[in-house]
């Protein structure tokens, strides 16, 4: 039987581990989830077990991130198969702590960080980044690891992690991960196992738009009308709805609408949706 790893639902149970290891010299890495686990979080595991002596995996579905209509209540719960996952991957500590841990009676803070959130996901989405900085700020504070593991799958959330760091002053490292892909370069997501077996076949059209996209625009083209015919192969390809397909810099997400700037590195960045289910996925320029 493979081990387990040791699970924590208080913050204090929590504090008390990383106090030990921190008086024992070592390092600590924080890998924040909500479960529901597959090879993308993997790999943050994988990327935080590089860099530190001790990984902690947080698994907290954030209720403050989920708009009224969207899928709190269905979101895929499997903590079974996450823990063994986990100990699989030797991670240390899964840290799970309830609603009630985490938004105790009375609690009144909320973690807004503009500008980064107003576009892209921000623009329909209006509570998500607030509810996104909210635990995430709650969470290094809690753990305060030497550093944290988001994917650039969630390349904006990953930029609105890194400012309130810096904003806050809180002394955790932010890293960066590349997104991990299925096979036919699907972003690996916990949402995917929402897609009908039709849905799922349509989805690599969102990549293959990405790339084609950031291909025009390193041959010369003007990002506004790359793309446009980003946004003209996902309605061809059948998506049900485009919430976004736009160039923006990645620092700042600044919309680019001719060329990227020099020494401004940039990315296409779309969200749409296959039936209910919303897919992003983002791809870099040049
Ligand atoms: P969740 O969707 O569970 O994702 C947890 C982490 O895994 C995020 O940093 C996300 O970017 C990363 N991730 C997801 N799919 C990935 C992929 N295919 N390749 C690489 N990394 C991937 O994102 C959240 O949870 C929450 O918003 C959270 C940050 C935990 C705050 O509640």
């Amino acid at each position: 039987m493979t081990a387990r790893p040791a699970v924590d639902r208080t913050v204090p149970g929590l504090r008390e581990r990383v106090r030990a290891w921190r008086a024992d010299g070592r390092t600590v890495g924080l890998v924040p989830t909500m479960g529901a686990l597959h090879d993308g979080h993997m790999a943050l595991v994988r990327t935080a077990q590089g860099h530190c002596d001790h990984v902690v995996a947080s698994i907290f579905v954030n209720p403050a991130q989920f708009g009224p209509r969207e899928d709190f209540e269905s979101y895929p719960r499997r903590e079974a198969r996450d823990l063994v996952m986990l100990g699989e991957a030797g991670v240390d500590v899964a840290f799970m702590p309830d609603v009630a841990e985490m938004y105790p009676e009375g609690f009144a803070t909320t973690v807004a960080v503009s500008g980064l959130t107003e576009c892209l996901c921000g623009r329909d989405r209006p509570v998500h980044f607030q509810g996104v900085a909210t635990v995430v700020t709650k969470l290094l504070l809690q753990c305060l690891p030497d550093a944290a593991f988001f994917g650039e799958k969630d390349f904006q959330q990953l930029q609105v992690i890194r400012r309130l760091a810096r904003d806050l002053d809180i002394p955790v490292a932010i890293r960066g991960v590349a997104t991990v892909r299925e096979a036919d370069d699907v972003a690996l997501s916990s949402r995917n196992a929402y897609l009908t077996p039709a849905q799922r076949a349509r989805a690599p059209a969102m990549i293959a738009a990405l790339r084609h996209v950031a291909a025009r625009i390193d041959e010369g083209m003007a990002a506004a009308e790359a793309a446009e015919q980003g946004r003209r192969m996902l309605d061809g390809a059948g998506f049900d709805r485009i919430d976004y397909l736009e160039v923006r810099e990645e620092d700042g997400l600044a919309l680019v609408e001719a060329q990227p700037g020099p020494g401004r590195p940039a990315r296409v960045f779309a969200a749409a949706l296959l039936g209910d289910t919303r897919l992003i996925d983002n791809w870099p320029v040049g």
